[in-house]
């Protein structure tokens, strides 16, 4: 059997982040074959097989199937699956990208088969230990052998943490790869005549965190702060199936939602909301991908969170943390409408080249180890 390299993703947002680095080495692999893993976190139409196609992604090498249930379940899942898997192929080296719990599961897995860990958008701190997230972030970083980071911070965080300076690389941001070669395509799409909207004419909002949905008194609030903002600008809302279940158990439903001017949609195509994003007025989210792509696409972003993992999105891009409390938000979004809305500027190394950086340091790691 060749030598190998295990590349994880499991969610959403790790497609995106994956695809340049994968494509690089498929192109130029290095005597290593290089498999993709897919964990099955994600399984939706909507989440999953759309975004692959979206961004011409070839069917993962391998799929785990061992999406859903609670934290622990979906780890341990992911986990047994991926210990055989590991015991199978013995990698050479496993990367895993961003926060979720298939990364987290990964690396576990990796580190105790003495197999070295990369880690893609290593160093990233929210500071907050309430979010699953923060926790993948932190156990993911402790077990890496080669941290690519995408930012100043996120060496200066691995480092101040005790990381081996010698296994950190700055490499830039892989998910603004995605975004520079897709935005052309994305801006000729139909999604704005399909929504009834013009540039500029609309807001766009996503929330999924738990801290934002999983109360339903807390979500009812936030629902009824975008119908006020709708009453102005409408307001198109892609709905993540986590959002969906804690509306319905709250009761909230569609229908309603949509008589006070809200435009819902099941979660969108990767196109289709590159597309949405570029042309908004504004949007409004808790993710942290958003917060990032906005300020390549100089959109004004209010982050409805106390924290951001992404700190140079606001220290240099369109993003403002606007905190936690939604009543706050009608009024950015008037800021927005009278042109004070955040303006920013494009980060060292969110170049569309990251991709091909992250390749690089990883042939240069497995020629070394
Ligand atoms: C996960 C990530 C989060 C990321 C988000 C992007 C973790 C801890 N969180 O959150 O960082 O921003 O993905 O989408 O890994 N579900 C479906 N279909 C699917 C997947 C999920 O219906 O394809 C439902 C299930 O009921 C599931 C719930 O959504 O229990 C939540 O999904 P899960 O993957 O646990 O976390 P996300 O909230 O999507």
């Amino acid at each position: 059997m060749s030598q190998c390299v295990l590349h994880v993703v499991g969610a959403r947002p790790n497609f995106m982040k994956m695809a340049p680095v994968v494509k690089a080495l498929w192109q130029e692999p290095g005597g290593y074959e290089h498999l993709l893993v897919h964990t099955g976190q994600h399984y939706d139409e909507h989440l999953n097989d759309s975004i692959f196609r979206d961004l011409g992604l070839r069917a993962p090498d391998i799929h785990l199937g061992s999406g859903s249930g609670s934290h622990a379940e979906q780890t341990g899942r992911i986990m047994l699956a991926f210990e055989r898997l590991v015991q199978e192929r013995k990698p050479s080296l496993v990367l895993v990208a961003g926060d979720v719990n298939s990364t987290l599961a990964c690396s576990v897995v990796a580190a105790k088969a003495s197999v070295p860990v990369a880690h893609l958008e290593a160093g990233l701190r929210s500071g907050d230990w309430t979010m699953p997230e923060e926790i993948n972030r932190i156990v993911t970083d402790r077990l890496a052998r080669l941290h690519l980071t995408p930012s100043p911070d996120g060496d200066e965080n691995l480092l101040r943490e005790g990381a081996d300076p010698a296994g950190i690389v700055r490499v830039g941001n892989c998910m603004i790869d995605s975004v520079s070669s897709h935005v052309e395509k994305a801006r000729a799409g139909g999604a704005l005549t399909r929504f009834g909207v013009k540039r500029q004419g609309y807001a766009l909002a996503t929330l999924h965190r738990p801290s934002n949905v999983d109360d339903s008194a807390r979500l009812t609030r936030l629902i009824s702060v975008l119908s006020s903002i709708a009453r102005k600008l409408p307001v198109l809302f892609p709905v993540h199936p986590r959002t969906r279940a804690r509306l319905e158990a709250a009761q909230i439903f569609a229908a309603e939602l949509e008589l006070k001017g809200l435009l819902l949609s099941e979660p969108l195509g990767y196109l289709d909301f590159l597309q949405l994003q570029e042309a908004a007025m504004v949007v409004m989210t808790d993710s942290g991908g958003v917060q990032e792509e906005t300020t390549v696409l100089g959109v004004p972003c209010l982050t409805v969170r106390d924290n951001t993992e992404r700190p140079i999105t606001i220290t240099q891009g369109t993003n403002k943390l606007v905190g936690s409390n939604p009543d706050v938000l009608p009024g950015e979004v008037d800021e927005v409408l009278a042109g004070r809305g955040k303006r920013g500027a494009i980060p060292e190394l969110w170049d569309g080249k990251a991709g091909q950086r992250s390749a690089a340091a990883i042939r240069k790691f497995l020629g070394s180890s």
